[in-house]
C-alpha cells in the first residue's frame, strides 16, 4: 500500500509517499481501508522529530482516519467486514490502510459524511476525556479554551455550549474569533492585541474560568493560572509556548486550584476504549442531531501531505485539514 513516511526530521518536504506493507489486523484489531486521515499538530511535531510514537508502534503519522473496514482480527465481534467508520489511532493514519484495536473504532454519526468524519475521533476524544472527564466542566460554569478555531477549539466550543456553560476563547484574528462566535463562544479574546486575563476578568466580573483547555504551555502558565476562578481547573494538553514554566503555588493554593496535563496517544488501549466508549454515548448523540458539528477547513490528497502540514503551520486555517486517499 501507499503511505506517508517521514524521510529524515524536518519541514513540510519531509513527508514522502512510499510504498509500504500493508499491516494485518492482529488479535482484537480491525483493518480500515482509509478514506481520509485528519492531520493534528501533533503530526507536525512528530515529522520535526519531537514526538515519537510509543515504543513498538507504527512510525506512519496519523492520529485518526474514516473508511471502510477491509479485514476483522480474531475474537472481533462488534464490528464486520463492509463497516463505515472512522478510528482513534496510536498512528498510521497517513496510508491506504491502517489496523487499530476494535475499542477505538466509532461509527459515522448520522448526517456526516464519511470524509468529514475523519475530522472527529481526535479532537472528541481529547475534548471530552480532558475537559469532561478530567476537569468536570458544569453547566453555568466558565470556560476558556485557547485557540479557539484550532481543530480542538472548534469542537470544545461546540460541546462545552452544549452542556451549557459560558465559553471564552483566545485566537489570533478577528474572521477567527468570528467564527467562533458562530459556535457559540460569547467571550472572544484576541491574543495578539488583548491580555486575556483582564478580559476575561471584565467579561465575568471578576469570577474568571471554572475551566481552562490550554494548548500553549509554560509561556501562559502564569497567566493562566491568574483567570482560574476559586476551584478551577487548568488542564494543560500542548506546549506551543514552551515546556518549562513558573507555577506560583501560593496563588493556586488560595485559589484551592488544579494544573493537570495530559497526553492522550500515550495512554493504554483499554483507557482509549473507555474515552472512545464515552464518546460514542455523549458526543455522537450531539453530531446526529445537528448540534456539533466538524468543521473542516481543506482537504488535500494524501500524496500532498507536505502541502497539508505547511498549511497547518502557517495557522490560517480555521478547524481541521484532510487528507484524502482518492
Ligand atoms: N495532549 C493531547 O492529548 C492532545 C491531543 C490533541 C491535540 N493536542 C494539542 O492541542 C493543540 C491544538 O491542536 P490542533 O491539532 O487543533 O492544532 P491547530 O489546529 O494547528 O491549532 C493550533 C492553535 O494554536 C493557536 N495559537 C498559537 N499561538 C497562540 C497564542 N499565543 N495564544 C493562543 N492560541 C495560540 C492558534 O491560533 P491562531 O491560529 O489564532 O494563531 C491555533 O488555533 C495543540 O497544541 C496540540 O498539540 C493535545
Amino acid at each position: 500500500m501507499k503511505a506517508i513516511t517521514i524521510s529524515e526530521p524536518g519541514g513540510p518536504e519531509a513527508l514522502v509517499l512510499t510504498d509500504v506493507d500493508t499491516p494485518e489486523p492482529k488479535s482484537g484489531e480491525v483493518r480500515i481501508k482509509v478514506a481520509a486521515a485528519g492531520v493534528n499538530r501533533a503530526d507536525t511535531l512528530q515529522r520535526q522529530g519531537f514526538y515519537n510514537p510509543p515504543a513498538g508502534e507504527t512510525d506512519i503519522p496519523g492520529l485518526e482516519v474514516s473508511g471502510v473496514i477491509d479485514a476483522v482480527g480474531e475474537g472481533v465481534t462488534e464490528w464486520v467486514v463492509g463497516d463505515e467508520v472512522c478510528a482513534l489511532l496510536v498512528g498510521g493514519g497517513y496510508a491506504e490502510q491502517v489496523t487499530v484495536p476494535a475499542g477505538q473504532v466509532l461509527p459515522i454519526p448520522a448526517g456526516v459524511d464519511l470524509i468529514d468524519a475523519a475530522a472527529l475521533p481526535e479532537v472528541a476524544s481529547t475534548v471530552w476525556s480532558n475537559v469532561f472527564l478530567t476537569a468536570n466542566l458544569q453547566p453555568g460554569e466558565t470556560f476558556l479554551v485557547h485557540g479557539g478555531s484550532s481543530g480542538i477549539g472548534t469542537m470544545a466550543i461546540q460541546l462545552a455550549r452544549e452542556v451549557g456553560a459560558r465559553v471564552a476563547v483566545t485566537a489570533g484574528s478577528q474572521e477567527k474569533l468570528d467564527v467562533c462566535r458562530e459556535l457559540g463562544a460569547e467571550i472572544l479574546i484576541n491574543y495578539r492585541d488583548q491580555d486575556f486575563v483582564e478580559e476575561l476578568a471584565k467579561a465575568t466580573n471578576g469570577h474568571g474560568a471554572d475551566v481552562i483547555l490550554d494548548n500553549m504551555g509554560a509561556k501562559y502558565l502564569p497567566r493562566n493560572v491568574d483567570a482560574l476562578a476559586t476551584a478551577g481547573r487548568l488542564v494543560v494538553i500542548g506546549m506551543q509556548g514552551g515546556v518549562k514554566g513558573e507555577l506560583d503555588l501560593g496563588k493556586l493554593l488560595r485559589k484551592r486550584g488544579a494544573v493537570i496535563a495530559t497526553s492522550l496517544r500515550a495512554r493504554p488501549v483499554a483507557e482509549k476504549a473507555t474515552i472512545v466508549a464515552a464518546v460514542r454515548e455523549h458526543v455522537w448523540p450531539m453530531i446526529a442531531d445537528g448540534r456539533v458539528r466538524p468543521i473542516v477547513h481543506s482537504r488535500h490528497p494524501l500524496a500532498n501531505a507536505s502541502d497539508a502540514h505547511a498549511e497547518m503551520e502557517a495557522s490560517q486555517h480555521i478547524g481541521k485539514i484532510l487528507l484524502l486517499t482518492d
